[in-house]
């Protein structure tokens, strides 16, 4: 059986690190004998420059009928001074939204070799093992009206959330807390934000399914303090569109580099798989540019997109015994192996299990 997944390298880094995702997509289609069709579609800055619209229909068709969808990156300075609707992040917005993915997981932990990596203590670093779910598709990201008035000097943007929105959001990160060390910090403004009072709520009455998870309520200047402090101390982390935006950053720095990040987005139909990190402009077309996020998004998707675990796991081993070996891109060591060199010292790691005897 073919696996359709949609390629979209978008803007600035996104194609290079997409490239090495794709060629370890490539090697593990050959070592486990899966077959992988792929297709490759513009969004964002790269399908401005062509003329079309930030998600051409030709994308938005072919994303319709895949399996998965791998993403890069999206922005592009080129195109700053445009409107939101028109710039290369509306694209992203409008895909996320077509695609219905609510959920966004984003893994976040301390690889072994990396310890000294980040700009915390390793000692307080230790045993960094958490997730962030972020909601997608509501808050401050979509809310109406919003607007630049340049004749009054105004503007405006809207928070808002429904029940039902915060509700499904809400038991993806149960389910996920569930299947881990059943601990949940669900992260708001409740102090001061009626959404967040709301979104309070509706997490306190979902945890009446989930008794076996131990829940815990923080507010978002508390949460991102404790980030640096104790990012031990979390397990699963559940948050509104723009907390989660900024907390996810802040985790990935803490863990070494935003180019370690992975994520899933997930709803009812396909996934999309990105890497946390941006477009990063100034590095592009350089060679240097870290593909573990782009890389281990790949391994997302072959888990949650396409329900193969064992390939996924493939992955995931041959990216930490490449950590273990000492092998980093310049954002974590210097001087770091190219973008290229960290995709083949991937790929030359991907096996099957050793068979176990019994
Ligand atoms: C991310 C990015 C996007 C977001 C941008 C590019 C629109 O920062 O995926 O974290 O804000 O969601
Ligand atoms: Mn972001």
């Amino acid at each position: 059986m073919a696996f359709r997944i949609v390629l979209l390298p978008g803007d600035g880094i996104g194609p290079e690190v997409i490239h090495q995702a794709e060629r370890v997509l490539n090697r593990v289609a050959d070592v486990f004998g899966c077959e992988f069709v792929f297709t490759r579609q513009r969004i964002g800055g790269s399908a401005l420059a062509a003329g079309l619209s930030p998600l051409p229909p030709d994308t938005l068709a072919d994303v319709g009928g895949a399996d998965a969808v791998l993403l890069g990156a999206v922005g592009d300075p080129a195109f700053d001074h445009r409107p939101a609707g028109s710039r290369p992040e509306s694209g992203l917005l409008a895909l996320r939204r077509e695609m219905g993915v609510f959920a966004n997981l984003r893994p976040v932990k301390v690889w072994a070799g990396l310890e000294d990596a980040g700009p915390l203590k390793p000692g307080v670093l230790t045993g960094t093992d958490l997730i962030v779910v972020r909601e997608l598709l509501g808050g401050l990201y979509y809310g109406q009206p919003r607007g630049w008035d340049r004749e009054t000097g105004t503007a405006i943007n809207t928070l808002g959330y429904s029940r039902p929105e915060i509700a499904r959001v809400a038991r993806v990160a149960f389910d996920l807390a569930r299947a881990r060390r059943k601990r949940l910090v669900s992260v708001d403004k409740a102090n001061v934000l009626e959404t967040s009072q709301l979104w309070r709520a509706v997490v306190n009455d979902v945890a009446r399914d989930y008794p076996d998870v131990q829940l815990s309520h923080e507010y978002v200047d508390a949460c991102a303090m404790k980030l640096v402090v104790a990012p031990a101390s979390f397990d699963v982390v559940l948050t509104e569109n723009l907390f989660g935006d900024i907390l996810s950053d802040e985790a990935g720095a803490v863990c070494g580099s935003l180019g370690l990040l992975p994520s899933a987005s997930l709803g009812a139909g396909p996934g999309l798989f990105e890497p946390v990190h941006g477009s990063a402009p100034t590095m592009a077309g350089k060679g240097v540019a870290n593909p573990c996020g782009a890389i281990l998004s790949a391994a997302m998707l072959l888990r949650s997109g396409l329900h193969l675990p064992g390939e996924a796991d493939a992955i995931d081993r041959a990216v930490a015994e490449t950590f273990a070996a000492g092998v980093v891109t310049g954002d974590l060591a210097v001087p770091g192996v190219s973008t290229a060199a960290f995709g083949d010292a991937v790929i030359a790691r991907i096996r099957r299990d050793p068979p176990t005897r019994p």
